[in-house]
């Protein structure tokens, strides 16, 4: 996901507006990232190391695994210059967990991103505390933009629409593939056949302007093929188990939340 804020920042034309500076974990990273993206990216172990990054930044985007977030924030809180701010993309870290891992004259934020942002067609929901000034949320907003859209719901209830969404989507995708093979494709045939409709229908749907609902009516009119697959989807439940998947997406989300931080925001 760091690969891909980073890409967004840098931009198709590769101008340095942000001016842009990576910090890898392995050296091994850092080279091939330095293959395929025109920034200056280095690898902590190789000098100079994430805080001397982390004193020349303005802003300093945490794009390791959840676990490590605030060992690495502890790690170059000293270096971090006052007026600062810090975003952490990482699920289940708190905004209590990361200020009291900051120094307080710095700002942190959390963003979450989905995988959409790989291809700039992302939707990132913030989270700051009520005290985040309102230039800083909106230099923050600008960042997240060049990867997709930016929202600024809840948290918790955005992850469980566009941030497990995308997963909703390839187990359908999954579905479809296997339902091909029951009907005598090969394996291969079936997987194609399952993702190019899905990716077509998604694209279309961008296209037409309109709405799912609007195109599924369209499609699916009696007495067609179609119309019979969608009641026979809505005779098993199909519109349940997605309230289902998003009610449980979400409270393992607030879940996450209360077990690091029981009384603080999120
Ligand atoms: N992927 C998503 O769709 C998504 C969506 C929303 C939020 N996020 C959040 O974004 C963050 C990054 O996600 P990701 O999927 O990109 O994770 P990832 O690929 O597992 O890790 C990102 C980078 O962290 C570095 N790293 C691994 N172990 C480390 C350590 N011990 N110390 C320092 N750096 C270490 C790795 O660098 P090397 O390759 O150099 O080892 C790796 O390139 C996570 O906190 C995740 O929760 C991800």
């Amino acid at each position: 996901m760091g690969e891909s804020v980073l890409a967004g920042l840098i931009g198709d034309d590769g101008a340095d507006e942000w001016q842009v500076r990576a910090t890898c974990h392995s050296l091994a990273r850092a080279a091939e990232l330095r293959r395929i993206r025109d920034v200056e990216i280095e690898a902590i172990g190789a000098a100079p190391d994430a805080n001397r990054r982390a004193a020349a930044a303005d802003a300093v985007i945490i794009a390791v695994p959840p676990d490590r977030v605030l060992d690495l924030l502890e790690e170059i809180s000293g270096s971090l210059r006052p007026g600062a701010v810090v975003v952490s993309l990482a699920a289940g870290v708190t905004l209590t967990q990361l200020k009291r891992s900051a120094p307080a004259a710095v700002a942190v934020l959390r963003a979450l991103p989905n995988i959409g942002g790989t291809v700039r067609s992302g939707i990132t929901g913030i989270g700051a505390h009520d005290a985040c000034a309102e230039e800083t949320l909106r230099a923050v907003r600008r960042i997240f933009e060049t990867i997709g859209t930016v929202r600024d719901e809840q948290l918790e209830a955005l992850s469980a629409i566009s941030g497990s969404g995308p997963a909703y989507f390839y187990y359908l995708s999954e579905q479809l593939s296997a339902a091909a093979l029951d009907l005598g494709f090969s394996a291969e045939q079936a997987t194609r056949l399952a993702e190019d409709t899905f990716v077509g229908a998604a694209a279309a749907l961008r296209e037409s302007g309109e709405s799912s609902g609007e195109l599924l009516r369209r499609l699916a009119t009696p007495p067609s093929a179609t119309i019979r697959a969608v009641n026979a989807l809505s005779s098993v439940g199909l519109k349940d188990a997605l309230l289902d998947a998003a009610a449980a997406s979400a409270a393992r989300a607030r879940e996450m939340a209360a077990e690091a931080e029981p009384d603080g925001p999120r």
